[in-house]
């Protein structure tokens, strides 16, 4: 198949599965790293800012608003027409449906018209395959992908073949940043709100759960969390009539350290059962908007390095949504002579591993990642 191969790949990618409209171009160059020539993302943040979440079909709409704006954005930036394109990655799922229904349409139109052979992605996928994009790491490697709708360890061992280890229960932990901001008045998105409050404040004052550590295996939970800040949050609230911007801090500091340890110990368990199967230590990478925050990099940096594994956490614009990562994931399903056409479904759920049993209550914001 490498003789058929064109020496160079330019390929349009294109995300909307959650609040960001995303497109981008990437070209690779025979074997060489992919390079991203254009990556234009539209936030959605202020549309949804009234209602605490995001709205589905306000999102659906905004979407096919803006992809014809951001995909000719992204050829311009890009300095390409149409025709210098090969191919076309879309996310396929999994996602709110209408969002994904928008770019789904949008990337047939132009396969149609330009007579390009289309490539649906797993938007999962593109975040658990960015480690290889900005870092060209090699295949089988331990992935963490921990997001406002999802919280995973997976073996990635190629574009289409990933081993779920274990994942969250309940709450992704990108929810509960969100949530204990909206229980203490922090603006939204919670991430990275509570972290710099939780870098002014005493995380040893309040003792929170550190659920399932008992519990063999690497499967997570963090929805009592949020109960147990609620709790403290009114205690000090009877006691004292309202909140210092000290006891704000504090529940801020002590909530983050409990979800640091939690992953912490949880990706040491992770790379204990990859270690089992295989001795070598891999390396870990993270993905995801909650990959974002200092204090879990700086855990996970730290614990990587004592069990002498390598550490990867792509730059914070390609760890949250965006269309480079689909893009890319598109370009190695691309380059393994996947393609689809007008029958490509959108799809809310698609998970990455289909062997592996669905994680009750996972995803309850939508199945985003
Ligand atoms: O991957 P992402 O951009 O969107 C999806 O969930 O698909 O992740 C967004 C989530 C939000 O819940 C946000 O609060 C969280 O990532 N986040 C953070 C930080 N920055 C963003 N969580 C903790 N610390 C941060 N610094
Ligand atoms: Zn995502």
């Amino acid at each position: 198949m490498a003789g058929s191969m064109k020496h160079t790949i330019t390929i349009l990618g294109i995300e909307s599965s959650c609040d960001d409209t995303g497109a981008a171009v990437l070209r690779q160059d025979g074997s060489n790293p992919a390079e991203i020539l254009s990556n234009i993302v539209y936030g959605q943040s202020d549309l949804h800012a009234d209602f605490g979440g995001v709205v589905p079909e306000i999102a659906a709409r905004a979407h096919a608003e803006k992809l014809d704006v951001a995909v000719s954005e992204a050829l311009t930036t890009a300095n390409l027409k149409p025709s210098d394109l090969d191919a076309i990655a879309v996310t396929a799922g999994p996602g709110l449906i209408g969002g994904v229904m928008s770019g789904v349409m949008c990337a047939k139109g132009l396969s149609a018209g330009l007579n390009l052979p289309l490539v649906g992605v797993n938007h999962l996928a593109g975040h658990a395959l960015t480690p290889r994009l900005t870092d060209q790491v090699e295949y089988p490697y331990l992935m963490l992908l921990v997001s406002g709708g999802h919280c995973q360890f997976l073996i990635a061992r190629g574009p289409d073949d990933f081993s779920r280890l274990g994942g969250t229960i309940d709450d992704a932990p990108g929810e509960a940043f969100d949530k204990t901001a909206r229980l203490l008045g922090l603006p939204q998105p919670g991430g990275p709100s509570v972290q710099a409050e939780a870098q002014k404040g005493d995380a040893k004052r309040f003792k929170f759960p550190r659920p399932l550590m008992d519990r063999p295996g690497c499967d997570m939970s963090f929805s009592g969390l949020k109960t147990a800040l609620l709790r403290a949050r009114d205690a000090i609230i009877a006691e004292k009539g309202g909140l210092t911007t000290q006891d704000r801090a504090d529940l801020c500091a002590s909530f983050q350290e409990a979800v640091v340890d939690v992953i912490c110990k949880k990706t040491a368990r992770a790379l204990q059962v990859y270690m089992d199967e295989n001795p070598q230590p891999p390396t870990l990478a993270v993905a995801g908007g909650v990959a974002a925050n200092t204090a879990i990099r700086a855990g996970l940096e730290t614990l990587c390095h004592n069990l002498a594994c390598a550490f990867v956490a792509p730059p914070l614009a390609l760890c949250t949504d965006n269309a480079a990562m689909i893009a890319y994931a598109g370009l190695e399903r691309f380059n393994d002579g996947h393609r689809d056409d007008m029958t490509l479904v959108a799809r809310p759920r698609w998970p990455l591993d289909k062997t592996a049993p669905a994680l009750l209550g996972s995803g309850k914001k939508g199945a985003k990642a």
